[in-house]
Protein backbone atom coordinates (compact mmCIF):
# COMPACT_ATOMS: atom_id res chain seq x y z
CA UNK A 1 0.00 0.00 0.00
CA UNK A 2 1.66 3.48 -0.69
CA UNK A 3 1.96 6.44 1.87
CA UNK A 4 -1.41 7.74 1.97
CA UNK A 5 -1.70 9.35 5.30
CA UNK A 6 -5.21 8.22 7.58
CA UNK A 7 -6.15 11.18 9.44
CA UNK A 8 -8.03 9.09 12.73
CA UNK A 9 -11.45 10.37 12.74
CA UNK A 10 -12.42 11.44 16.25
CA UNK A 11 -10.42 9.14 17.92
CA UNK A 12 -8.32 12.06 20.64
CA UNK A 13 -12.01 13.02 21.60
CA UNK A 14 -13.25 9.71 22.35
CA UNK A 15 -9.79 8.98 24.26
CA UNK A 16 -10.48 11.97 26.55
CA UNK A 17 -14.28 11.98 26.97
CA UNK A 18 -15.58 10.48 30.19
CA UNK A 19 -17.51 7.55 30.37
CA UNK A 20 -16.14 6.64 26.90
CA UNK A 21 -14.25 3.37 26.11
CA UNK A 22 -11.99 2.88 22.88
CA UNK A 23 -12.63 -0.23 21.26
CA UNK A 24 -9.48 -2.35 19.77
CA UNK A 25 -9.69 -4.80 17.17
CA UNK A 26 -6.26 -6.83 17.20
CA UNK A 27 -4.59 -9.34 14.63
CA UNK A 28 -1.96 -11.90 15.06
CA UNK A 29 -0.40 -13.95 12.46
CA UNK A 30 3.30 -13.72 13.39
CA UNK A 31 3.19 -17.99 12.80
CA UNK A 32 1.35 -20.67 12.66
CA UNK A 33 -1.54 -19.64 15.06
CA UNK A 34 -4.81 -17.16 13.29
CA UNK A 35 -6.20 -14.75 15.83
CA UNK A 36 -8.21 -11.96 16.60
CA UNK A 37 -9.12 -10.04 19.77
CA UNK A 38 -11.51 -7.01 20.70
CA UNK A 39 -10.88 -5.27 23.55
CA UNK A 40 -12.18 -2.95 25.67
CA UNK A 41 -10.34 0.09 26.68
CA UNK A 42 -10.36 0.87 30.80
CA UNK A 43 -12.19 4.19 31.90
CA UNK A 44 -10.01 5.64 33.86
CA UNK A 45 -13.01 7.66 35.68
CA UNK A 46 -13.99 4.70 36.23
CA UNK A 47 -11.47 2.80 38.77
CA UNK A 48 -13.01 4.36 41.52
CA UNK A 49 -12.66 7.37 44.62
CA UNK A 50 -8.99 8.17 45.29
CA UNK A 51 -7.37 10.98 47.23
CA UNK A 52 -6.16 14.09 45.47
CA UNK A 53 -3.28 13.59 43.69
CA UNK A 54 -2.74 10.00 43.85
CA UNK A 55 -2.61 8.03 40.51
CA UNK A 56 -5.53 5.42 40.29
CA UNK A 57 -4.44 2.47 40.24
CA UNK A 58 -3.63 0.46 36.99
CA UNK A 59 -6.78 -1.26 35.20
CA UNK A 60 -6.52 -4.23 32.51
CA UNK A 61 -8.63 -3.81 29.51
CA UNK A 62 -11.72 -5.84 28.83
CA UNK A 63 -10.95 -8.52 26.38
CA UNK A 64 -14.69 -8.79 24.64
CA UNK A 65 -13.15 -11.43 22.66
CA UNK A 66 -9.96 -13.26 21.87
CA UNK A 67 -9.94 -15.97 18.77
CA UNK A 68 -7.27 -18.18 17.95
CA UNK A 69 -7.50 -21.17 15.53
CA UNK A 70 -4.06 -23.07 15.72
CA UNK A 71 -2.49 -24.92 12.44
CA UNK A 72 -1.13 -27.66 14.06
CA UNK A 73 -2.75 -29.77 12.14
CA UNK A 74 -1.42 -28.59 8.89
CA UNK A 75 2.21 -28.52 9.84
CA UNK A 76 2.34 -31.53 12.63
CA UNK A 77 2.82 -34.46 9.04
CA UNK A 78 6.02 -32.22 8.81
CA UNK A 79 7.42 -32.10 12.54
CA UNK A 80 7.54 -27.98 12.42
CA UNK A 81 6.08 -24.59 11.01
CA UNK A 82 6.37 -24.66 7.44
CA UNK A 83 6.43 -21.00 6.23
CA UNK A 84 4.80 -21.32 2.97
CA UNK A 85 1.88 -23.47 4.26
CA UNK A 86 1.22 -21.62 7.16
CA UNK A 87 1.24 -17.68 4.92
CA UNK A 88 -1.70 -19.68 2.86
CA UNK A 89 -3.27 -21.15 6.04
CA UNK A 90 -3.46 -17.40 7.13
CA UNK A 91 -4.92 -16.01 4.19
CA UNK A 92 -8.06 -18.82 3.87
CA UNK A 93 -9.04 -18.55 7.49
CA UNK A 94 -8.19 -14.48 8.72
CA UNK A 95 -11.68 -13.04 7.39
CA UNK A 96 -13.75 -15.88 9.33
CA UNK A 97 -11.58 -15.54 12.28
CA UNK A 98 -11.79 -11.67 12.57
CA UNK A 99 -15.68 -12.21 11.93
CA UNK A 100 -15.67 -14.60 14.79
CA UNK A 101 -13.99 -12.20 17.00
CA UNK A 102 -16.48 -9.01 16.38
CA UNK A 103 -19.22 -11.38 16.50
CA UNK A 104 -17.92 -13.17 20.13
CA UNK A 105 -17.69 -9.41 21.11
CA UNK A 106 -21.05 -8.52 20.08
CA UNK A 107 -19.58 -5.48 17.85
CA UNK A 108 -19.59 -4.37 14.20
CA UNK A 109 -16.45 -3.00 12.55
CA UNK A 110 -18.47 0.71 12.72
CA UNK A 111 -17.35 0.40 16.38
CA UNK A 112 -14.00 -0.16 16.28
CA UNK A 113 -11.52 2.67 16.96
CA UNK A 114 -8.38 1.39 16.98
CA UNK A 115 -6.66 -1.57 14.56
CA UNK A 116 -3.46 -3.17 15.92
CA UNK A 117 -1.61 -5.87 14.54
CA UNK A 118 1.97 -7.74 15.24
CA UNK A 119 3.89 -6.53 12.56
CA UNK A 120 6.99 -8.94 13.59
CA UNK A 121 9.62 -10.47 14.59
CA UNK A 122 7.53 -13.64 13.09
CA UNK A 123 7.34 -15.59 9.35
CA UNK A 124 7.34 -12.67 7.36
CA UNK A 125 4.70 -14.58 4.64
CA UNK A 126 2.48 -14.88 7.97
CA UNK A 127 3.02 -11.37 9.14
CA UNK A 128 1.86 -9.60 5.88
CA UNK A 129 -1.34 -11.18 6.31
CA UNK A 130 -2.47 -9.87 9.20
CA UNK A 131 -0.68 -6.92 8.24
CA UNK A 132 -2.29 -5.96 4.93
CA UNK A 133 -5.93 -6.84 6.47
CA UNK A 134 -5.49 -4.86 9.48
CA UNK A 135 -4.33 -1.96 7.24
CA UNK A 136 -7.03 -2.61 4.88
CA UNK A 137 -9.72 -2.43 7.45
CA UNK A 138 -8.09 0.92 9.19
CA UNK A 139 -7.68 2.42 5.88
CA UNK A 140 -10.96 1.82 4.77
CA UNK A 141 -12.56 3.21 7.89
CA UNK A 142 -10.24 5.61 8.41
CA UNK A 143 -9.42 5.07 11.91
CA UNK A 144 -5.86 4.69 13.68
CA UNK A 145 -3.41 1.82 13.23
CA UNK A 146 -0.89 0.61 15.15
CA UNK A 147 2.04 -1.96 14.65
CA UNK A 148 2.83 -3.98 17.69
CA UNK A 149 6.18 -6.31 18.04
CA UNK A 150 5.33 -9.63 19.32
CA UNK A 151 8.00 -9.97 21.96
CA UNK A 152 6.33 -6.56 23.43
CA UNK A 153 2.54 -8.37 23.60
CA UNK A 154 3.92 -11.40 24.97
CA UNK A 155 5.28 -9.77 27.33
CA UNK A 156 2.18 -7.47 28.14
CA UNK A 157 0.15 -10.58 28.26
CA UNK A 158 0.98 -10.61 31.65
CA UNK A 159 -0.80 -7.47 32.89
CA UNK A 160 -3.91 -8.31 30.95
CA UNK A 161 -4.37 -10.45 34.11
CA UNK A 162 -2.92 -8.97 36.51
CA UNK A 163 -2.47 -4.89 35.82
CA UNK A 164 -0.80 -4.21 39.07
CA UNK A 165 2.20 -6.10 38.78
CA UNK A 166 5.01 -3.70 40.74
CA UNK A 167 8.10 -2.15 38.80
CA UNK A 168 10.58 -2.98 38.17
CA UNK A 169 9.36 -6.47 36.61
CA UNK A 170 11.88 -9.09 35.29
CA UNK A 171 10.73 -10.80 32.55
CA UNK A 172 11.28 -13.90 31.17
CA UNK A 173 10.31 -14.48 27.60
CA UNK A 174 9.98 -18.27 26.47
CA UNK A 175 9.06 -19.48 22.80
CA UNK A 176 9.11 -21.39 20.34
CA UNK A 177 11.55 -18.52 18.46
CA UNK A 178 12.73 -16.59 21.32
CA UNK A 179 14.04 -17.34 24.98
CA UNK A 180 15.13 -13.65 26.43
CA UNK A 181 15.03 -11.90 29.44
CA UNK A 182 14.11 -8.16 29.93
CA UNK A 183 13.76 -5.61 32.57
CA UNK A 184 10.83 -3.23 32.54
CA UNK A 185 11.89 -0.18 34.94
CA UNK A 186 8.45 1.35 33.52
CA UNK A 187 5.10 0.00 31.42
CA UNK A 188 5.92 0.04 27.92
CA UNK A 189 10.00 0.10 28.79
CA UNK A 190 11.93 -3.05 27.99
CA UNK A 191 15.69 -3.47 28.23
CA UNK A 192 17.08 -6.94 26.65
CA UNK A 193 19.04 -8.36 29.56
CA UNK A 194 20.11 -11.68 27.75
CA UNK A 195 18.57 -13.97 25.07
CA UNK A 196 19.30 -16.86 23.32
CA UNK A 197 22.59 -17.27 21.32
CA UNK A 198 21.12 -19.93 19.31
CA UNK A 199 18.42 -22.54 19.82
CA UNK A 200 15.27 -20.91 21.89
CA UNK A 201 13.79 -23.41 24.97
CA UNK A 202 10.83 -24.71 22.79
CA UNK A 203 12.62 -24.85 19.84
CA UNK A 204 14.85 -27.56 21.41
CA UNK A 205 11.36 -29.38 23.31
CA UNK A 206 10.20 -29.18 19.59
CA UNK A 207 13.46 -30.87 17.93
CA UNK A 208 13.58 -33.48 20.27
CA UNK A 209 10.13 -34.64 20.19
CA UNK A 210 10.91 -34.20 15.97
CA UNK A 211 14.01 -36.75 15.99
CA UNK A 212 11.67 -39.24 18.38
CA UNK A 213 8.70 -38.98 16.07
CA UNK A 214 6.73 -37.26 18.65
CA UNK A 215 4.79 -35.07 16.18
CA UNK A 216 4.64 -30.79 16.45
CA UNK A 217 4.22 -29.22 18.76
CA UNK A 218 6.77 -31.10 20.68
CA UNK A 219 6.14 -28.69 24.16
CA UNK A 220 2.87 -30.25 25.09
CA UNK A 221 3.51 -33.79 23.86
CA UNK A 222 6.86 -33.89 25.65
CA UNK A 223 4.99 -32.55 28.83
CA UNK A 224 2.10 -35.62 28.10
CA UNK A 225 4.06 -37.86 27.96
CA UNK A 226 6.65 -36.88 30.69
CA UNK A 227 3.69 -36.88 33.24
CA UNK A 228 4.79 -40.10 35.18
CA UNK A 229 8.65 -39.91 34.63
CA UNK A 230 11.54 -39.36 36.69
CA UNK A 231 12.69 -36.01 36.85
CA UNK A 232 16.15 -37.35 37.94
CA UNK A 233 16.79 -40.55 35.87
CA UNK A 234 18.63 -39.18 33.22
CA UNK A 235 22.34 -36.67 33.96
CA UNK A 236 21.97 -34.11 31.85
CA UNK A 237 24.25 -30.90 32.80
CA UNK A 238 22.94 -27.49 33.63
CA UNK A 239 23.81 -25.56 30.41
CA UNK A 240 26.27 -22.42 31.16
CA UNK A 241 27.57 -19.97 28.98
CA UNK A 242 31.35 -19.36 29.49
CA UNK A 243 31.25 -15.98 30.65
CA UNK A 244 29.13 -14.05 33.09
CA UNK A 245 26.19 -12.85 30.52
CA UNK A 246 22.73 -13.56 31.15
CA UNK A 247 22.61 -15.05 27.82
CA UNK A 248 21.31 -18.58 27.08
CA UNK A 249 22.31 -21.17 25.09
CA UNK A 250 20.17 -24.54 24.49
CA UNK A 251 21.75 -26.15 21.37
CA UNK A 252 24.36 -28.16 23.92
CA UNK A 253 21.64 -29.19 25.94
CA UNK A 254 19.75 -30.64 22.88
CA UNK A 255 22.77 -32.40 21.28
CA UNK A 256 23.36 -34.21 24.85
CA UNK A 257 19.64 -34.92 24.43
CA UNK A 258 20.33 -36.54 21.62
CA UNK A 259 24.03 -38.76 22.79
CA UNK A 260 21.48 -39.62 25.26
CA UNK A 261 18.90 -41.29 23.31
CA UNK A 262 21.13 -43.12 21.14
CA UNK A 263 23.46 -44.40 24.18
CA UNK A 264 20.34 -45.68 25.83
CA UNK A 265 18.20 -46.70 22.93
CA UNK A 266 15.58 -44.17 23.59
CA UNK A 267 12.57 -44.59 21.07
CA UNK A 268 8.77 -43.75 20.59
CA UNK A 269 8.17 -47.10 22.12
CA UNK A 270 10.77 -47.38 24.58
CA UNK A 271 9.56 -47.94 28.65
CA UNK A 272 12.15 -45.41 29.79
CA UNK A 273 10.75 -42.68 27.18
CA UNK A 274 8.36 -41.00 30.35
CA UNK A 275 11.82 -41.03 32.33
CA UNK A 276 13.78 -39.16 29.56
CA UNK A 277 11.45 -36.81 28.70
CA UNK A 278 10.78 -36.00 31.94
CA UNK A 279 15.16 -35.43 32.63
CA UNK A 280 14.83 -33.47 29.57
CA UNK A 281 11.59 -30.80 30.55
CA UNK A 282 13.35 -30.79 34.05
CA UNK A 283 16.59 -29.38 33.04
CA UNK A 284 15.05 -27.03 30.62
CA UNK A 285 13.31 -26.11 32.91
CA UNK A 286 16.67 -25.54 36.02
CA UNK A 287 18.51 -23.83 32.90
CA UNK A 288 15.41 -21.42 32.92
CA UNK A 289 14.72 -20.23 36.10
CA UNK A 290 18.78 -20.30 36.79
CA UNK A 291 19.28 -17.29 34.52
CA UNK A 292 16.25 -15.79 35.97
CA UNK A 293 18.09 -16.16 39.45
CA UNK A 294 20.93 -15.20 38.47
CA UNK A 295 19.39 -11.62 36.70
CA UNK A 296 17.09 -11.24 39.81
CA UNK A 297 20.42 -11.01 41.94
CA UNK A 298 21.46 -8.03 39.40
CA UNK A 299 18.71 -6.18 39.07
CA UNK A 300 16.82 -6.99 42.00
CA UNK A 301 13.22 -6.42 40.96
CA UNK A 302 9.95 -6.32 42.61
CA UNK A 303 8.08 -8.80 40.08
CA UNK A 304 8.78 -11.49 38.53
CA UNK A 305 7.00 -12.36 35.06
CA UNK A 306 6.64 -15.51 32.76
CA UNK A 307 5.36 -15.93 29.34
CA UNK A 308 5.04 -17.33 26.22
CA UNK A 309 4.08 -20.78 24.21
CA UNK A 310 6.41 -22.71 27.11
CA UNK A 311 5.34 -20.93 30.15
CA UNK A 312 2.27 -22.70 29.76
CA UNK A 313 4.22 -25.80 30.90
CA UNK A 314 3.40 -26.85 34.44
CA UNK A 315 6.86 -27.99 35.37
CA UNK A 316 8.56 -24.67 34.03
CA UNK A 317 5.74 -23.02 36.04
CA UNK A 318 5.93 -24.87 39.43
CA UNK A 319 10.18 -24.25 39.39
CA UNK A 320 9.40 -20.61 38.45
CA UNK A 321 6.69 -19.76 41.30
CA UNK A 322 9.21 -21.97 44.18
CA UNK A 323 11.68 -19.58 43.22
CA UNK A 324 9.83 -16.57 43.44
CA UNK A 325 8.63 -17.52 46.98
CA UNK A 326 12.02 -18.90 47.93
CA UNK A 327 13.12 -15.46 47.43
CA UNK A 328 10.42 -13.27 48.40
CA UNK A 329 9.55 -11.66 45.18
CA UNK A 330 5.72 -11.49 43.52
CA UNK A 331 5.49 -13.79 40.49
CA UNK A 332 2.67 -13.66 37.62
CA UNK A 333 2.29 -16.42 34.71
CA UNK A 334 -0.83 -15.86 32.60
CA UNK A 335 -3.22 -18.66 32.06
CA UNK A 336 -2.36 -20.94 29.38
CA UNK A 337 -4.47 -19.17 26.75
CA UNK A 338 -2.80 -16.00 26.36
CA UNK A 339 0.99 -17.52 26.79
CA UNK A 340 1.06 -19.35 23.23
CA UNK A 341 0.25 -16.66 20.65
CA UNK A 342 -3.19 -14.70 20.72
CA UNK A 343 -4.62 -11.36 19.45
CA UNK A 344 -5.69 -9.80 22.79
CA UNK A 345 -1.95 -9.55 24.17
CA UNK A 346 -1.49 -7.64 21.02
CA UNK A 347 -4.37 -5.38 20.96
CA UNK A 348 -3.75 -4.90 25.21
CA UNK A 349 0.19 -3.36 23.80
CA UNK A 350 -2.06 -0.76 21.39
CA UNK A 351 -4.29 0.21 24.06
CA UNK A 352 -1.77 1.40 26.42
CA UNK A 353 0.12 3.17 23.50
CA UNK A 354 -2.49 4.96 22.81
CA UNK A 355 -3.63 5.51 25.98
CA UNK A 356 -0.49 7.88 26.63
CA UNK A 357 -0.75 9.39 23.10
CA UNK A 358 -4.17 9.50 21.86
CA UNK A 359 -3.39 10.96 18.51
CA UNK A 360 -0.57 8.45 17.73
CA UNK A 361 -1.15 7.20 14.58
CA UNK A 362 0.96 4.79 12.44
CA UNK A 363 1.59 5.45 8.82
CA UNK A 364 0.15 2.93 6.80
CA UNK A 365 3.59 2.44 5.25
CA UNK A 366 4.33 0.45 8.25
CA UNK A 367 6.26 -2.98 7.02
CA UNK A 368 6.06 -6.38 8.45
CA UNK A 369 9.84 -7.58 10.01
CA UNK A 370 11.05 -11.14 10.24
CA UNK A 371 13.85 -10.57 13.15
O1 LIG B 1 4.67 -18.28 21.89
P1 LIG B 1 4.35 -19.39 20.98
O2 LIG B 1 2.91 -19.77 20.83
O3 LIG B 1 4.89 -19.12 19.53
C1 LIG B 1 6.10 -18.43 19.29
O4 LIG B 1 6.09 -17.17 19.37
O5 LIG B 1 7.10 -19.15 19.06
O6 LIG B 1 5.22 -20.66 21.47
C2 LIG B 1 5.23 -21.89 20.81
C3 LIG B 1 6.15 -22.82 21.57
C4 LIG B 1 6.43 -24.15 20.87
O7 LIG B 1 7.83 -24.39 20.85
C5 LIG B 1 5.71 -25.18 21.75
O8 LIG B 1 6.34 -26.45 21.73
C6 LIG B 1 5.80 -24.53 23.10
O9 LIG B 1 5.59 -23.15 22.85
N1 LIG B 1 4.79 -25.01 24.04
C7 LIG B 1 5.08 -25.72 25.16
C8 LIG B 1 3.84 -26.07 25.75
N2 LIG B 1 2.83 -25.55 24.97
C9 LIG B 1 3.44 -24.90 23.93
N3 LIG B 1 6.25 -26.09 25.69
C10 LIG B 1 6.23 -26.81 26.82
N4 LIG B 1 5.09 -27.20 27.44
C11 LIG B 1 3.88 -26.85 26.94
N5 LIG B 1 2.76 -27.23 27.55
ZN1 LIG C 1 4.89 -16.02 20.24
Amino acid sequence: MSSVYVSPRGFSDKMTKKGVKVLVLAVETSCDETSAAVLRDPDPYESGTRAEGTCPPPMAPEVLSNIVLSQDEVHAPYGGVVPELASRQHIKTITAIVGEALTRAAVGLDAIDLYAVTQGPGLIGSLLVGLSFAKGLAYYHKKPFIGVDHLEAHLEACFLENPGIAYPVLGLLVSGGHTALYLLEEPLSYKLLGRTRDDAAGEALDKIAKFLGLGYPGGPVIEQLAKNGDPKAFPFALPRTKDKSLDFSFSGLKTGALKLIREHGVTKESPRLPDFLASFEEIVARALVDHVRAAADQVQPRSLILCGGVARNTRLRTRFQDFARRSGIDAFVPSPKLCTDNAAMVGAVALKRFARSPGLSTDLDLDAFAR
